[in-house]
């Protein structure tokens, strides 16, 4: 296993560019299984869940060949196929849910073992299983696995609500969209997420041939097509990552860019920083963060789909806030319980106090640095920041987390000044 050592590390400065998106990644190789030819995918960033991923899609017949290096995945899905997604390769992911509504639609069957739960509490996928039955298709649970089958002549066109109590889904949407894309007629989805990574999805099935209008809103409305045939497809930049690393920025009062990013997809982050004093430019080929002048001040931050402030960016949004004047409360209504890096982060010399779905921080605090474990993607990136802050060493252990979606962070940091070494953990179980 491996480990950061985090030390304490001056403003960052310079300009990085920005990987390609993990999450709108994971729901466009898994739309492959729909298309005819070869899909060929560019931009695709180097991380474990693309890789997870790419072992599920050849557990189920496709060719996937990848240049990781270039960042190129291709993937030629034969029609018929085998149906079963294997246990082994989904719990490692919750994403690899993504291949139902592809594999209902091609193949007519899916059987796929539920993800299970998640570190940061209970991630239901009801709303998938709505969208898919709503479609005709018929779900039930079996020994931990979700076999649908779509009814004879293929899945219908129908109306479906995807509104959940907390919102829409991200993946509940690409999910039913991928399914509607082949069925016979018109569907519509109510209470769609309008995540970018659903636009970049319902744009790449436009390019393939689909009939799809609505992304980006809360309807989506689909005429379903025979057939799609493979387009290229570049991967948007990954959002998330740019707003770590502007928060990496924003916490060493640095001055930073990232090029190739979608500002735009960032309205919620960047409003807050510069509310809090930092200067954003914004262009057509990124944005660049100068945090010189800033003073942070606290403030409320509450999670919200997009365009609101995201649940990605609340855990380094949190480590950013010790460092706030004055008290600033961050609430997660998505997840409630995603505050696991609260207690690693009261390990550095923190001031929080966690209520119901929020934790409350005073700040500035005096950060020192101290080893910490990292408990999932985003935590682990919180305590990375935080470290870049604290004096001496932080050693972040269980960093594979991080590794899941962002490629290789220590070496971005690093090129923007800080001090950030991946060794081995000569001390992991
Ligand atoms: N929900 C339900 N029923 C469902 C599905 C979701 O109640 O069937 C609830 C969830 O429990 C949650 C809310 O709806 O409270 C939103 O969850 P959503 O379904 O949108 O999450 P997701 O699609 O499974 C994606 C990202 C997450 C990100 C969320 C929210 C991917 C691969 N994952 O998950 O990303 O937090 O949307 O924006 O796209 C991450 O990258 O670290 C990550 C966890």
């Amino acid at each position: 296993m491996e480990r950061f050592l985090v030390s304490r590390s001056g403003p960052l400065h310079g300009e990085v560019e920005a990987a390609g998106s993990k999450n709108a990644c994971l729901p466009l190789l898994a739309a492959g299984l729909l298309v005819d030819g070869t899909a060929r995918f560019t931009r695709v960033p180097r991380l474990r869940d693309v890789a997870t991923l790419a072992e599920l899609l050849t557990a189920l017949g496709c060719a996937v060949s990848r240049d990781a290096e270039a960042g190129v995945l291709a993937v030629a899905t034969p029609e018929a196929g085998p149906t079963d997604a294997p246990y082994e390769i989904v719990r490692r992911m919750r994403a690899s849910v993504c291949v139902l509504g592809p594999l209902l639609a091609r193949r007519g069957l899916a059987r796929v073992p539920l993800p299970g739960g998640c570190v940061f509490g209970p991630r239901p996928v009801d709303l998938h299983v709505r969208g898919m039955e709503a479609l005709g298709a018929e779900v039930r649970l079996e020994h931990g696995v979700l076999h649908a089958q779509a009814p004879p002549g293929g899945l219908r066109g129908a109306r479906v609500d995807l509104a959940g109590p907390r919102g829409p889904t991200v993946l509940g949407t690409a999910n039913v969209l991928m399914a509607a894309v082949l069925a016979r007629g018109e569907t519509e989805i109510r209470g769609a997420a309008r995540e970018p990574e659903v636009v970049a999805l319902a744009r790449w099935l436009r390019a393939c041939g689909a009939r799809v209008e609505g992304e980006g809103g809360d309807v989506l409305r689909v005429q379903g097509v025979a057939g799609l045939r493979a387009a290229p497809c570049a991967m948007p930049p990954d959002r998330i990552e740019t707003g770590t690393l502007l928060l990496a920025a924003a916490l060493t009062r640095g001055r930073v860019r990232v090029r190739g990013a979608a500002p735009d997809e960032l309205g919620a982050l960047l409003a807050r920083l510069e509310a809090d004093g930092c200067r954003v430019v914004r262009d057509r080929d990124g944005v660049a963060l100068d945090a010189r002048d800033a003073a942070p001040r606290g403030g409320e931050v509450v999670t919200a789909p997009h365009p609101g402030f995201p649940t990605d960016l609340q855990a380094q949004w949190t480590a950013y806030a010790t460092r706030s004047e004055g008290e600033t409360w961050v609430r997660d209504p998505i997840y409630p319980e995603r505050f696991q890096h609260a207690a690693e982060l009261v390990r550095l010399g923190a001031d929080l106090e966690l209520a119901p779905g929020a934790v409350r921080v005073r700040g500035p605090a005096r950060l020192t640095g101290a080893p910490v474990l990292a408990s999932d993607l985003r935590a682990s990136a919180a305590l990375v920041l935080a470290g870049l802050v604290a004096e001496g060493t932080t050693v972040v252990r269980r960093i594979y987390h991080l590794d899941r979606g962002y490629e290789a962070l220590e070496r971005k940091l690093g090129r923007l000044g800080a001090r950030v070494l991946r060794t081995v953990d000569d001390q992991a179980p």
